[in-house]
């Protein structure tokens, strides 16, 4: 059966990037992926044309959707907008509560070529490969009461960090599967020394550890947590935390990876109906000058075969022909070191192009 996949190029670099992607796709159609493919409007640019973020038609394509492609939302022209409903976040926000995507996956994977572009010394990165499972539709982001008020004379602003059992029973549960795939180890991030809801998530974990009795299951406080992946990042196989804790860590873990143009990521629900968007952001100060990193984007195209589209073989394909461009000694600026070439967003998205029909 045809299955629908919607491109959201977003703001920023977004649409640089996920054009390059969208040619993978394309090339993976080709190769006898049956999908369809359209594109819609979120963030600032969806903003601009209908005054909303998330307009009706985008979220309607988005539901009938098997995988989205996003590049990213954001940007200084929006940061200004009084009604923060409006802000181009909140569209994506928004996109990941109205179709249920609490599973995010962050897999920050050093490949070898790439050892010397990361700010760490090359033998604490080389061979890394850490799968970081971010809570997404809940926590801080989520919680009520939200909001900025008057109070004795002054405003303040608070925000509700909440997880109920169910809600950290099912990331728990992505979190142990997947580490029984991978390397049987299971690090549950929070901080139960001060936070009640995390001192459930804790519990929770805890109680589900019985049920996968082959993953080793370890606790780390978040502060540590952060300190630890830069002291000793192979440490890790699979991290599981909440939204906020799974945003941070998981930018810092792309340094280890290189460049945060490194980074692909998964949103899942519970049908396997998928987001699939580079962790970074829409990078204003380098928008519109063709040289961001598009590998994230074209790697994320990657996870949707895997995840959402159930063509593994074509994903593998993908990521080898990333792994044949950065052999070939091609960079764009962000991954760049010595004695390397360094190419624009679309040189790199030719080369791999041709590296994948060359498979
Ligand atoms: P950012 O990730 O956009 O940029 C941080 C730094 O990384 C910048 O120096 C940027 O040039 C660099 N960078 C990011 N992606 C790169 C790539 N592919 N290649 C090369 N360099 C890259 O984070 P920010 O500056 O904090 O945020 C900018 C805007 O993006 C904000 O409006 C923010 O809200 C938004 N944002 C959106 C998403 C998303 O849509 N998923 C994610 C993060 C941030
Ligand atoms: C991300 C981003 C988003 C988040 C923002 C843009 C809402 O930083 O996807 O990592 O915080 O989840
Ligand atoms: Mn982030």
């Amino acid at each position: 059966m045809t299955q629908k996949i919607l491109v959201l190029p977003g703001d920023g670099i977004g649409p640089e990037i996920t054009a390059q992607a969208s040619r993978i796709l394309a090339a993976c159609q080709a190769r006898g992926l049956d999908v369809e493919i359209e594109e819609g409007l979120l963030g600032g640019g969806a903003y601009d044309a209908h005054g909303e973020p998330l307009p009706a038609e985008t979220l309607e394509k988005a539901r009938a959707a098997r995988g989205i492609l996003l590049g990213a939302v954001g940007g200084p022209k929006w940061d200004t907008i009084e009604d923060l409903a409006k802000r181009p976040e909140k569209g994506l926000l928004g996109l990941r509560k109205e179709l249920g995507l609490f599973g995010n996956l962050r897999p920050a994977i050093t490949y070898p070529q790439l050892a010397e572009a990361s700010s760490l010394k090359r033998e604490l990165v080389a061979g890394l490969d850490i799968m970081i499972v971010r809570e997404l539709t809940g926590g801080i982001y989520f919680g009520q009461p939200r909001g900025i008020e008057e109070r004795d004379g002054q405003r303040v602003g608070f925000n509700t960090y909440v997880y109920s059992e169910s809600e950290i029973e099912r990331i728990g549960r992505v979190a142990f599967e997947l580490a029984q795939k991978r390397g049987r180890k299971l690090c549950s991030v929070d901080k139960a020394n001060v936070l009640e809801a995390t001192i459930l998530w804790r519990e929770v974990m805890e109680r589900l550890a019985p049920e996968y009795p082959d993953v080793e299951l370890s606790h780390m406080y978040v502060d540590n947590a952060a300190m630890q992946l830069v002291r000793e990042p192979k440490q890790f196989d699979v991290v599981v935390t909440g939204n906020m804790f799974g945003d941070i860590l998981s930018d810092a873990a792309a340094m280890l990876t290189g460049s945060i143009g490194m980074l692909p990521s998964a949103s899942l629900n519970e049908s396997g109906q998928g987001m699939y968007e580079p962790c970074h952001g829409s990078a204003p100060d380098i928008a519109g000058q063709n040289v961001a990193n598009p590998l994230a984007t074209i790697l994320s195209v990657a996870m949707m075969l895997r995840y959402s589209l159930d063509a593994p073989a074509l994903a593998a394909q993908i990521e080898e022909a990333v792994g044949k461009v950065l052999d070939e000694g091609l960079r764009t600026a962000d991954i760049a070191s010595e004695g390397t070439r360094t190419v624009s967003t679309s040189e790199m998205g030719d080369a791999v192009l041709a590296a994948f029909e060359a498979l």
